[in-house]
């Protein structure tokens, strides 16, 4: 473990500004300010309808594709169900079970069975009759939504404890959060949410603002945290005594209610936020940077944009990236505290340590993961000595940072039309993620993403700029 003195965080930040955060919320598509008071959510410039899940905003640039495959997901859940319930019972037929065979069977198809119907009955409620379960939003474009109903047991169903997963995770980010306010505060991929409850409660005069995709955590965490009890069970397929195989929790919000000025929920896009930059004293991303995002070095650069000088990343979870993030991308301690640094952040403290995950109450089967904790400052002016580094240019790696013009642009010529298109938009000012998007406009194909697009912008500007090359 390493450690360095925590710098104390002023408070100043909030006095200046006086705007709540819902005041902050933009169209993803134009960019105009939404108000999140009206009764139906449209964007005044574009037009552009913003449907809610339940009360939740949904702010994303194809909400009702969004709503679509949420039903869509919520119909294949169903039919998976169907099937293994189907199967069991045909084995249910044969003559040579034991009795014990046969409870624990009956008692299978009553969890799965029970487990579902709880599940509908959390989100259905919250889905518009009319959205039909297709949609042009591809269903991997989304977490898989329903993978992550563990989160809800531990969250808000498993008892206290002193060293239980949510008193460890709370104290974790207290430590290297230091004594500092957290202030205006986004917590991103915030899933079942218990994690930013129990730090709204420590600190009831910062405001929150939780982001996530996934409607049953998010709307579960939503209907907890405002008062309501669920009950849902839980069910699997693994074998221990006979009374593990499925029981029903309660989840409630230990502390009652969260203050709804101070407390915001939004489903959108935590890598690309649909918020002004430079309001957030404090972003959280729990479990998620190995999770959400489809390149780290993206999310660094929100991270950098949404948050004011001198605001604090604070970061709990594994690096534990998806098996088709390249290789070169999944990036270890040492490389993502260089990237934050050249990125224009001061990282520490830090702490890493192995800690039980998700370990059911009801079976007692989980794991141990390797977990990273730290604190990233963000300074009031980029470093200096980023570039004195070695490497890349950060602008190059990062896609917020204005590229800057070259000797000799003005006569330069290609015969590959993107290239010439990116050296006549590099002005000094645009960065990778503006010429991106013109790129992008250009192109007009939908099904290539973003984080693709400014790969193959990075490799125009390879090619041609003379400051990516070493003696550049
Ligand atoms: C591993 S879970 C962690 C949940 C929670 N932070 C915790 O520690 O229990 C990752 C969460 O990130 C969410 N997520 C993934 N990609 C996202 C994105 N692009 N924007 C918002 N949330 C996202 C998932 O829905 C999921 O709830």
């Amino acid at each position: 473990m390493s450690r360095e003195p925590v710098q104390k965080h002023a408070r100043a930040g909030l006095q200046g500004d006086s705007r709540s955060l819902p005041d902050a919320v933009r169209c993803p598509r134009c960019s105009t300010g939404i108000d999140l008071g009206a009764q139906t959510l449209r964007c005044r410039k574009c037009g552009q309808f913003y449907p809610r899940l339940g009360t939740i905003p949904i702010i994303l640039p194809e909400p009702l594709a969004y709503l679509a495959s949420c039903k869509g997901q919520m119909d294949r859940l169903a039919e998976q169900v169907e099937r293994t319930v189907l199967d069991v019972r045909e084995q249910l037929q044969a003559a040579d079970l034991l009795p014990l065979t046969r409870e624990r069977c009956q008692t299978t198809i009553e969890g799965i069975a029970g487990q579902l119907a709880d599940v509908r009955t959390i989100l259905e409620p919250l889905l518009p009759e009319a959205i039909r379960p297709e949609g042009s939003l591809q269903s991997e474009q989304l977490p898989a939504t329903l993978d992550y109903l563990p989160y809800l047991y531990r969250d808000w169903g498993w008892p206290a404890e002193a060293q239980g997963e949510n008193e460890h995770a709370l104290s974790t980010v207290e430590e290297v959060l230091g004594d500092g306010h957290p202030g205006r505060t986004l917590v991103m991929g915030a899933g079942a949410c218990r994690l930013a409850y129990d730090l709204h409660h420590r600190h009831p005069d910062a405001e929150f603002m939780v982001l996530d995709l996934d409607p049953v955590l998010f709307s579960a965490a939503h209907a907890v945290t405002h008062g309501q009890s669920l009950s849902i069970r839980e069910a699997n397929l693994e074998m221990g005594d006979l009374g593990q195989s499925a029981r029903e929790w309660l989840l409630v919000a230990p502390q009652g209610p969260v203050d709804d000025a101070r407390f915001h929920f939004l489903v959108a896009d935590a890598v690309d936020p649909p918020l002004d930059p430079g309001l957030f004293d404090t972003v959280l991303t729990p479990w998620f940077i190995d999770q959400g995002p489809e390149d780290v070095r993206d999310l660094i650069s929100t991270l950098h944009l949404i948050l004011k000088p001198g605001g604090r990343w604070v970061n709990l979870g594994p690096l534990k990236y998806d098996l088709d993030v390249p290789i070169s991308r999944r990036f270890t301690r040492e490389e993502l505290f260089d990237l934050a640094e050249r990125a224009g952040f001061r990282v520490g403290p830090w702490k890493s340590e192995a800690v039980p995950y998700l370990v059911s109450k009801l079976n007692g089967r989980g794991k141990m993961e390797w977990v990273l904790a730290f604190c990233a400052t963000k300074l009031d002016a980029p470093q200096e000595e980023s570039e004195s580094r070695g490497g890349p240019p950060a602008w190059l790696v990062f896609r917020h940072l204005p590229i800057p013009t070259f000797d000799g642009q003005g006569l330069f010529w290609s015969e590959a039309s993107t290239i010439r298109m990116v050296v006549s938009s590099i002005d000094g000012r645009r960065t990778l993620d503006d010429i991106a998007l013109l790129v992008a406009e250009r192109a007009g194909q939908p099904d290539i993403s973003m984080s693709q697009v400014r790969t193959a912008v990075r490799q125009c500007l390879q090619q041609v700029h003379p400051g990516c090359r070493p003696e550049g």
